[in-house]
């Protein structure tokens, strides 16, 4: 059993919890992606996802448990609730990882009791032990959680962990679903805990909570204060309603203020001796990966990831920051990965400058992606005199991490202006091979190429957000666009970074429309072949 009780144990939930935040989904490779960021970052814990939810949800968990999960790497997990067949699933889909998890949760709170599981108490108390010992038929590492703790009557908590321990569980965790608790409730329930369930001593306390209140990351220090020695965080926050705790907020405040949290730890005030495993070098950019992937924003004042996080306007602070950095600030940006923005690349670089870079900066990405990012290199350095490293981030994550092109956008032409009616010409290249061309007129320049890519594509959506972002100062700067679209209740998101914001809102477009259409066509062959197994089973009876 793992009591690794002198340091924080960092499971991330980005593809589990944060991947339920209206409109993240991603698709498997995006989540392999993403999966082997999370390693790289150095995360203890992934929870992969939810087996039984979805064919999707239990092959990208296969899929990470079989390529991130090998020897050396963190450790995999699986959501499951208190069923056999939740259970089973997770079993199966985690069965390639070298170190596995199920993590099993049932609602303890009177109000989840009554109105969602229609149980009595003495039903929960015989189910969670039962169901955590049938996981250990799957796994040796075994994670329990009562849903809604954060509004459980302590006393039946205390029962409930001290079943759940007593079945095998290694790990208890105790989430505050609803965001409802205030820290210093939080930090008392933990000690409440540590103090009541008398086998504690036998699995690690973990904290799982969402952010209704903005006080995740609070809660959660004071946790670790009480004994908390598992936070279950997302990247960027991203989550449920508000949010999960962030990661990268949590790590930060334990890596800052390690003076301050080292006593709770049996250790001297001034120990260097790090906190969590986390290589907080990797956090910038795992944060942009994400939020590129799920296009969900990170709002510019977002504490350790937003752009102005390190940003100084006022005169006083730059006067102050310019004649000692500690001044105004807390912490240095080269900690989170950001780097002084030199400019570093221009025209005349080579493949294997540029190849170079990339790898300083951390990107470890095949030959093939290499030359793909290169073209867009080329092509960026023909229009922008200094390319910096943010640029190159931004090619590597708009070209590289892209989903497959069913549909690919040849060409995209505008006119527009104070006299004239936005006019849009696309030529697409479609799935089958063939290259069609349309038009069409628009209320302004994006809205005109839209309707242009429309006609050709034919897949009705609503466009429910578009955004655009500068990365870098200048006229000439790179724009970021994001949009997502909504189809049958489900919403895609495209992302897409050019000089020109018109073509890159078009790749943004085509981006999301692939996504949508990748996703029907998944839906149409799972469709097929079940109506294929109908007919064998009706043909052999
Ligand atoms: O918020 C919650 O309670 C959860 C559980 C499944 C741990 O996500
Ligand atoms: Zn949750």
């Amino acid at each position: 059993m793992t009591t690794n009780q002198d340091r924080i144990i960092i499971f991330d939930t980005t593809l589990r919890d944060g991947e339920q935040s209206p409109g993240a989904a991603l698709n498997i490779d995006e989540k392999l992606t993403i999966a082997r960021q999370l390693s790289r970052l150095g995360v203890d814990v992934i929870e992969a996802g939810f087996p039984y939810s979805s064919p999707g949800d239990f092959e990208a968990v296969q899929k990470i448990a079989e390529t991130v999960g090998v020897e050396g790497g963190p450790t995999i997990c699986g959501l499951a609730r208190t069923t056999r067949a939740d259970i089973e699933a997770a079993g199966k889909a985690l069965k390639p990882a070298a170190k596995a998890r199920i993590h099993t949760f049932i609602a303890t709170s009177d109000i989840h009791l009554a109105y969602k599981l229609k149980k009595t108490r003495a039903e929960v108390l015989a189910i969670a032990p039962e169901m955590v010992a049938y996981a250990k038929t799957f796994v040796d590492d075994v994670e329990f959680s009562p849903e809604d703790a954060g509004r459980s009557d302590p006393e039946f908590l205390y029962q409930v962990l001290e079943a759940a321990i007593a079945a095998g569980a290694t790990t208890i965790n105790i989430p505050d679903t609803v965001g409802y608790t205030t820290p210093a409730e939080f930090g008392a329930l933990i000690r409440g805990i540590k103090e009541n369930v008398p086998n504690i001593d036998q699995a690690i306390i973990s904290v799982h909570g969402h952010n209704d209140l903005g006080l995740a990351v609070a809660n959660f220090l004071e946790a670790v204060k009480n004994g908390a020695r598992q936070l279950e965080c997302t990247i960027n926050g991203i989550g449920e309603r508000a949010g999960n705790a962030a990661l990268e907020e949590l790590v930060m405040a334990l890596h800052v203020r390690r003076q301050y949290f080292n006593p709770f730890f049996g250790r001297p005030p001034e120990s260097e001796a790090p906190l969590t495993n986390i290589d907080t070098r990797q956090i910038y950019k795992t944060s942009r990966l994400v939020s590129n992937f799920t296009g969900m924003f990170v709002q510019p004042n977002k504490a350790i990831v937003g752009a102005n996080a390190f940003a100084h306007e006022s005169g006083i602070h730059q006067d102050g920051v310019l004649k000692n950095k500690l001044t105004y600030e807390i912490m240095d940006a080269q900690l989170i990965g950001l780097t002084d923005n030199q400019i570093v690349l221009g025209k005349l670089s080579g493949r294997h400058a540029f190849q170079t870079r990339l790898k300083e900066l951390g990107f470890d990405i095949s030959d093939e992606e290499v030359n793909k990012a290169f073209l867009k290199f080329k092509d960026l350095a023909d229009k922008k005199k200094e390319i910096t490293d943010w640029d190159l981030e931004s090619i590597v994550n708009s070209e590289i991490q892209q989903p497959p092109e069913l549909f690919r956008l040849e060409l995209v032409q505008v006119s527009c202006g104070d006299r004239s009616r936005p006019t849009a010409t696309v030529s697409i290249r479609t799935p089958s091979g063939e290259e069609l061309t349309d038009a069409a007129i628009g209320t302004g320049p994006v809205d005109a190429v839209y309707r242009a890519i429309n006609r050709v594509v034919n897949v009705p959506n609503d466009l429910i957000e578009f955004s655009v972002q500068s990365v870098t100062a200048g006229i000439d700067a790179i724009g970021e666009v994001t949009i997502r679209l909504r189809h049958e209740g489900r919403v895609y998101s495209g992302h897409a970074a050019n000089t020109d914001i018109i073509v890159a809102s078009a790749e943004a477009y085509m981006n999301a429309l692939n996504r949508l259409y990748a996703a029907l066509q998944s839906n149409a062959e799972r469709l097929n072949s079940q109506s294929d197994r109908v007919s064998e089973v009706v043909a052999g009876s």
